[in-house]
């Protein structure tokens, strides 16, 4: 979302210690997370995933969120929200959260929460997730998964947590903020919002990749120390990641999407807006326009939206402009985004008049992530001899 995320280049910094990898332990499993090799292991997998899902989408149960800080852009839904629609066509199971408790992890306040919140559910379904068959729900309307936070803490150790990549790389972004409790903690409160509900699929980027390890972790271990409910299977599956192959969008000027620099394009934004800000994108001095997102980020980022905007390749955007130059490049680019948007935008304008619906959305979805949470803090009672 719009606050600042670590990029991924962040996240592989080498401040991350290497891990021995002839050692197993799940403490280096989670440093590894990042790795190279890891990585691509992980690509492959999510590869062979997504055959699988082709062939039985009912083996599998998704669970993905959001934060709700801002505005969802057109760098979010290129690159996750589009897919969650795929995957709810293909008849994949999905629960989607919208993880409010987190936003208090690193800012003083909840400020504009509820607003957010709304906002954030109106984009989901304006692009066409369907309450009827995805389960939209808010982390603070769920105890049963909040308590699930204590068991899990007794399975992590501090140092483990300040190892975290994704947890340093954040804690270095908050500008000298001290770090909270909440935000040490967070991998661990996210392993519960996956493990809750016994998700086995998580789509991610790559910086999120090591709380996934993190959530397998507390799985592995719940069932070695507190052991099971039914002696037949753990209380927990662990999760996978399913790494999205997405195009990467920048912001309009070519740099990381960002809400304080102005470069990106809401998803709530009207037509005039939109040409607004793209008629102040940058571009190049070179007038024949080319798909070469190397050597010219700024008119290829351009070229990939009108691509992704109009469901054509990047390439036969670029040459059909030609030598018309950046001023006709932008007036596609306007018109393909506009275009693709405008039912979007529309039935969003109708959601965000109806906070009545909207409500109603968020109380059958919590209800039933609530029924889901109740069933498995009953299992980890059971497993853990705190049934009374
Ligand atoms: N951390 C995610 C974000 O910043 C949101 C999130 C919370 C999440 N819990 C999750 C994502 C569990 C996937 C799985 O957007």
């Amino acid at each position: 979302m719009s606050n600042p995320r670590p990029t991924a280049a962040a996240v592989a910094a080498p401040d991350v210690p290497t891990a021995d990898p002839t050692s197993g332990s799940a403490a280096d499993a989670l440093e590894q997370a990042s790795s190279a090799a890891s990585l691509q292991r992980t690509v492959d997998r999510s590869a062979q995933i997504e055959r699988d899902i082709k062939v039985d989408p009912g083996r599998f149960r998704v669970l993905t969120g959001d934060r709700p800080t801002g505005n969802l852009h057109l760098g979010h839904y290129f690159g996750t929200l589009a897919n969650r629609v795929a995957l709810q066509r293909q008849g994949v199971e999905t629960l989607i959260l919208i993880a409010d408790y987190q936003v208090i992890a690193d800012r003083d306040g909840v400020g504009q929460l509820r607003d957010r919140v709304y906002s954030l559910l109106a984009d989901y379904l304006a692009i066409g997730l369907d309450p009827d068959e995805t389960t939209i729900f808010t982390h603070s309307s769920i105890p049963e998964l909040n308590q699930l936070m204590l068991p899990f803490l007794s399975l992590v150790t501090e140092a483990e947590l300040r190892r975290n990549p994704t947890v340093k790389a954040e804690s270095d972004d908050t500008g000298g903020r001290p770090m909270s409790g909440l935000l040490l903690t967070y991998p661990v409160h996210q392993a519960a919002d996956i493990l809750f509900c016994k998700a086995n699929l998580v789509p991610v980027g790559k910086d999120q990749l090591p709380h996934l390890e993190q959530a397998r972790v507390v799985a592995r271990r719940f069932d070695e120390r507190y052991g099971r409910a039914d002696p037949a299977h753990p209380v927990f599956r662990e999760p996978e990641a399913l790494l999205s192959s997405a195009a990467h969008l920048l912001g309009t000027d070519g740099a990381k999407m960002s809400k304080s620099k102005g470069n990106t394009i809401e998803l709530g934004m009207d037509a005039d807006a939109t040409a607004a800000v793209l008629k102040k994108a940058v571009t190049d001095s070179q007038r024949h326009i080319t798909f070469d997102p190397q050597n010219r980020p700024e008119v290829s980022n351009l070229v990939l939206l009108a691509a992704l905007s109009s469901g054509r390749e990047p390439q036969d955007v670029a040459t059909e402009i030609g030598d018309a130059g950046s001023g006709a490049l932008k007036k596609v680019v306007t018109e393909a985004v506009n275009d693709h948007f405008a039912p979007i935008r529309a039935r969003r304008a109708e959601l965000a008049g109806d906070p009545a619906y909207l409500q109603s959305v968020l109380r059958r979805g919590n209800e039933r992530a609530r029924d889901i949470a109740a069933t498995t803090l009953d299992q980890v009672r059971a497993a853990m001899s705190m049934q009374y």
